[in-house]
Formats: structure tokens, sequence, C-alpha cells
């Protein structure tokens, strides 16, 4: 299944109205479905958000009163929080708590007069449910207590909006693909382009606006031709960064209001924190294409140099502006501005690799031949000065986060604070890697609200694209370089390439499980999008080296995939991005909901606004505007 587009004029149109529509009928039913869903499907009790369930609290002790604690199985090693405090004998229910449902829940029964035990249940609540929680006594005996959790109304099925989504997309893709093809047989194209001409009045209109002239597109046909005949330019890779940049999106706006779609509190990942490394990894390997194939034109590496510091200086700016909006809190100040940031982290991160790339790459000679091909590490031992280096940043990133001593809190803390480790270091939120960007940009200057305050509490700010994480980063975009590495090694050999590969996952994988131990919370270096822990990285890159195995595979060896629609957000990364977080707040990005607390609604808003820019996208891929710097 193909998602090109014929060139001819009228065909296109025919495509973007009936995507278009095809939007338009998503969101109609989407809505209709959810507004449906508010009535029967899921009865959410009225002040109850989402994430969360109400708890009637029944006290059928005789004498004695006693709280109610609560703790979230995600939160490691946190203390218990109170959640009510039930009086004996009142009228029922004694309490109404409102409770968390991300995640199973601990609860934690103590008597109010000696905080003695009397039960604990382990439960896993539904979002939007009612439940009651029964504590009584067997008999008189006041030590022998049951605790029983008891559904009152059943919730709904709250996924239920994703599974809907994901047979409409599908569905779409379908119907796309079904029409590129149709309008792909020369039959109906040359009867479409006989019917409709608009190429006259295209031109005469173009024109008067002062526009060049367009040549006749539907006789052209041109890029079709050029891809099938010489693929210059590889398409696996903009399709995986337009697959990350798309979920980066939608995790961006929201995603649905959905728990796993959002950043993990603070050990772990959910999906949204797969997307950026991937986005790093993907530049990595684009630097050394262009960079490998500039040198070979010719380029002084000077030359080169002065455009790579400009580019990363363009960048950093630019992400200076989109990260420091106004609309919430009024007008900035000066001192509240945050400096560190996605695309702030990219730049550093491309400024370093790029200039490890020009300082060590050699004019490299053309791909070796495929007789050659017996000499193991090839695409690494002459690169050993660079591998050198890595390993010295490396070094420093490890130093710094287990031996720097850090005031108040204990060496080598890769904790959240907050609540966590039993409430002992509630200031000390991302070890070395928080307190040294509290140190050098300032506590104003970093972000406020990290993912750990929802578990964990905290109340330190922390800048998840902070310094220290660049280093690994830096890694990242290494290991992404690396895959550029064997692309260009291997050219023309597609089976050495999806060998190393597929070599290079598995030893990531390997790493990632000696590092983790293969748990969340238990390792020698935790899996953590927040510090960019280098498991991390290993964990990330492995997935990062399959993932572009399999594209590359569908995409550039066997073509049975053009990368769409993917392909036209990653050929345009920096607008789509940009403009996202710049328009994010306008309207069909953004509108305002009948129920502020449906998943249906926000999975539509954000799934809506996340393919209009694909659909911006694919429209100046068309046009062949494209925001470079
Ligand atoms: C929850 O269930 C209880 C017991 O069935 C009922 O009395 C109460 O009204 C329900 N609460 C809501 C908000 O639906
Ligand atoms: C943590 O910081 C808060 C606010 O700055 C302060 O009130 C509190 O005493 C600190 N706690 C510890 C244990 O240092």
């Amino acid at each position: 299944m193909e998602l090109a587009w014929p060139t001819c004029a009228p065909a296109h149109c025919l495509c973007l109205v009936s995507t278009l529509s095809l939007i338009l009928l998503v969101s109609c039913t989407s809505s209709s479905i959810s507004s449906q869903q508010a009535n029967s499907l899921t009865k959410r009790p009225a002040h109850l958000k989402m994430d969360q369930a109400l708890l009637l609290i029944n006290n059928e002790l005789s004498t004695e009163k006693f709280d109610v604690y609560w703790r979230s199985d995600q939160c490691y090693q946190c203390l218990y929080q109170t959640l009510a405090i039930a009086d004996h004998r009142m009228e029922h229910p004694s309490d109404v708590a409102v409770i968390d449902t991300r995640h199973p829940i601990t609860l934690q029964i103590n008597t109010t007069s000696e905080k003695t035990e009397l039960c604990r249940i382990n439960y896993r609540f539904r979002e939007f449910g009612n439940y009651s929680l029964w504590v009584k006594s067997n008999h008189s005996a006041t030590k022998d207590v049951t605790c029983e959790i008891i559904i009152n109304q059943n919730p709904g099925y709250t996924n239920l909006p994703i599974i809907i989504a994901f047979f409409i997309y599908i569905a779409i893709f379908i119907c796309l693909s079904l029409g590129s093809f149709l309008l792909r047989l020369n039959t109906v194209q040359n009867w479409l382009c006989k019917r409709i001409n608009p190429v006259e009045t295209d031109r005469l209109i173009n024109s008067e606006l002062g526009s060049p002239n367009r040549a006749d597109l539907c006789s052209q046909d041109a890029h079709y031709v050029s891809w099938n005949t010489v693929p210059q330019r590889l398409r696996s890779l903009d399709t995986f960064r337009g697959l990350s940049l798309i979920i980066m999106v939608f995790v961006n706006y929201g995603g649905g209001g959905y728990w796993f779609f959002k950043h993990q509190s603070w050990n772990g990942l959910t999906i949204a924190d797969l997307v950026f490394p991937w986005f790093v990894f993907i530049m990595g390997t684009s630097i050394h294409l262009s960079l490998s194939s500039m040198l070979r034109k010719g380029n002084s590496r000077w030359k080169l140099f002065w455009k790579v510091l400009w580019r990363s200086i363009q960048l950093f700016l630019i992400g200076l502006f989109v990260i420091n909006q106004n609309y919430c809190r009024g007008p900035l100040s000066w001192s509240d501005i945050r400096i560190m940031g996605v695309l702030q982290r990219l730049s550093l991160t491309y400024l370093v690799v790029s200039v490890l790339e020009l300082l060590f790459t050699k004019p490299l000679p053309d791909p070796v031949p495929q007789t050659q091909t017996c000499f193991l590490l090839q695409d690494v031992v002459p690169f050993w000065p660079q591998w050198l280096i890595i390993l010295v940043l490396e070094t420093g990133w490890l130093c710094l986060t287990f031996l720097l001593s850090v005031p108040g809190c204990p060496k080598g803390y890769l904790g959240p604070g907050g609540i966590g480790d039993f409430g002992k270091y509630p200031n000390c939120t991302g070890g070395a890697a928080g307190y040294i960007d509290r140190l050098v940009l300032g506590e104003d200057h970093v972000y406020q609200h990290p993912s750990s305050n929802v578990v964990y509490k905290t109340t330190m700010p922390y800048d998840p694209e902070g310094i220290l994480g660049t280093i690994n980063s830096v890694v990242m975009a290494f290991l992404g370089l690396q895959a550029g590495k064997i692309i260009v090694l291997y050219k023309n050999q597609h089976k050495q390439v999806l060998v190393r590969f597929f070599t290079w996952s598995v030893f990531m994988g390997v790493i990632s499980a000696i590092l983790t131990k293969c748990s969340t919370n238990e390792g020698f270096i935790p899996v953590n999008k927040n510090l960019w822990s280098i498991s991390y990285v290993t964990t990330l890159s492995s997935f990062a080296f399959f993932l572009l195995m399999l594209v590359y595979f569908l995409v550039d060896v066997k073509r049975v995939w053009m990368g769409g629609p993917f392909f036209y957000p990653g050929m345009n990364s920096i607008l789509v991005y940009v403009g996202h977080e710049v328009f994010e707040n306008y309207f069909p990005f953004k509108w305002k909901m009948q129920d502020s607390q449906s998943h249906a609604q926000h999975l539509t808003q954000n799934l809506v606004a996340t393919s209009i820019w694909v659909l911006i996208s694919y429209i100046l891929y068309r046009k062949r505007i494209f925001w470079k710097i």
C-alpha cells in the first residue's frame, strides 16, 4: 500500500478534498460517540475528573475511629498519604473520597487512636467507578477486622475511544491507498486530466499574482519518475523521523488525557517517553549522511563548521522562543525565562555530534565493495577517536551523577524526591542533574512542572531537558550516527545494513538488561526519561535500531510502503514542531469541549489537531516548501 499521489493537479485536489472530508467525518463520529458515551457507556459521577474514581468509606466498627491511607503502586518506596478519616457509626456513607485510578493502589487502614494497622488492601480501581470500602469487625473482637471493596456502579470501559479511533484511521488509510491506486491507473488519470484541465487558469492566476509559471503538471509527473529511478534520499529516515514527530505532537497536545500517553512520573517508560530519543537518534543518522556527502563534494571542514554553528544557534534561539509562551500566566518576566528545552537540547546535541564528525571523519572511501565485507567492525574501528571521546563524555556523566556531592542529598541519588524514598529527601529531585541545573541556570530558569509532581508530589523545579542529560543525548545521537555510517558504508548492500541494525539493537538491549537488571526501579541505573539516564539511551537506541531496520526494509528495500503519512511531517520537522507549539491554542487545534473530563472529546481534539499537522506538511511537501535552517 502506497500513500503517494499522482502529480496530476486535479487528482491532487480530489485527494485533498477526500482527506479533509474524512477528517471531518472522524471528528463528527467521535464527538457523537463521546456524547453518547457520556450518557450511557460511562456514567461518570459529576465532579469526578479523569483518572479518578469515587470511594465511599463505611465504618461498621462499634467503637473505633480509623484513618485511611493510600499509596500508588507506581510510587516506588513512597510514604502513605492520608485519604480520609472515618468516624464510627455515622450515617452511611461516613465519608466520600476521590481516588486515583492510574495504577493499582494499596489502601492501609489504621486506628486513629493508636495508629495500629487494622488491614491493608491492594486494588485496581477503574476510572469513573463508584466503590465502597466496608470495614467490619467480626463479632466483638475489635482486632479481628475485615476490609473489603465493593463495586457500587460498574465504570465504563474508558479506553474504547482509542479502539474506535484506531479503526477509523485504518479505514482512512485503506481508503487513501485505494484512492491513490485508482488515480494512478493511466486511464483514470488521463480521463481526469482531460476532463478538468485547470492548468491554463492556474497559470493565469499565478502570473497575475506574480508567481512564476508552473509547468504543466499533468504531463510532467516529476517527482514520481525521479523517485522510482534514482532513489537519492532515503525515505525510511524521513518516515522514521515523521513517525516520532507525529507521536510527539499528539502527546504534547494531551494524548487524549490518557496517562499512558503522558510522560512517566519517574522511572520506567510510557509511549510518550519513546519519541524524543528517536528524534535525536535519527538526527545523528542525518548528520552523518549530510556531512559525509558535503565533505565528499569538497567543502572545507571550516566552512561546514561555521554552517553547523550557525544552525545550532538558530535552533537554540527558536527553542527559546517556542517554550516561553505568555498565555498561561500573563507576560513572562525576564527572570522567569526557561532556558533549556527540546530544541535547545537538539541544538547542543547537533553541535557536539557534528563537531565530532567534522574532526574525525575521514573523507570516506567509496562504499566498500561486496567482497571486502569480511572485516566485522569496519564501521566502528576506523572511528576509534570518536568512540574514545564518547566514552570520556559518558564517564563524565557517570562521575557527575554518582560522585558529585549535593547538599542535603545522598551521593548518587537518582530518585524523584517528594514522597519517594519514604520522604527522606523531598528536595533532592533528580539528584546531581537537578542540582547542576539549579546551580548553573537558577531555580526560576528551569522547568517548573516536572512529571514527577503527579505521583511523587515533588515541589522542586526540575528540567527534563537539563544540562547533564545533554551528555547522554549526545550519546544517543552518536548511536544514530552509527546507523548513518552503516548506511553509507554498505550502500546498496541491504542485507549487510539490516544485519548490522539488528546486531546493534540486540547489543544495546543486552546492555540495557544488565544496567536495569530487567526491572523498573531496582537496577543499577533505571530507565528514566527525566534524567536521560544511560540505560534510557541504550534501551531507546535498541528500539530505534530495530524500528529503523523495519522501516528501512519496508520503505527502501522492498518499497511496499512509501512512508505515508509520516514521510511528509518528517520532511518538514522543524516547521511542524515549531508550528504545533506556537499554534497550540488556536482554533482548529483546540476548541471548547462540552465535557472537559471526557477522554473521547480530548482524544478527538488531539487527533484532529495532529492530523491537521500531517495535512499541512503534506500540502507544503506538494508545494515544495520546506523550512530549512
Ligand atoms: C455511588 O453509589 C452509591 C451506592 O450505590 C450511591 O448512593 C451514590 O449516589 C453513588 N454516587 C454517585 C456520585 O453516583
Ligand atoms: C525543602 O524545601 C522547602 C521549600 O524550599 C523547605 O520549606 C523545606 O524545609 C525543605 N525540606 C528539606 C528537608 O530540606
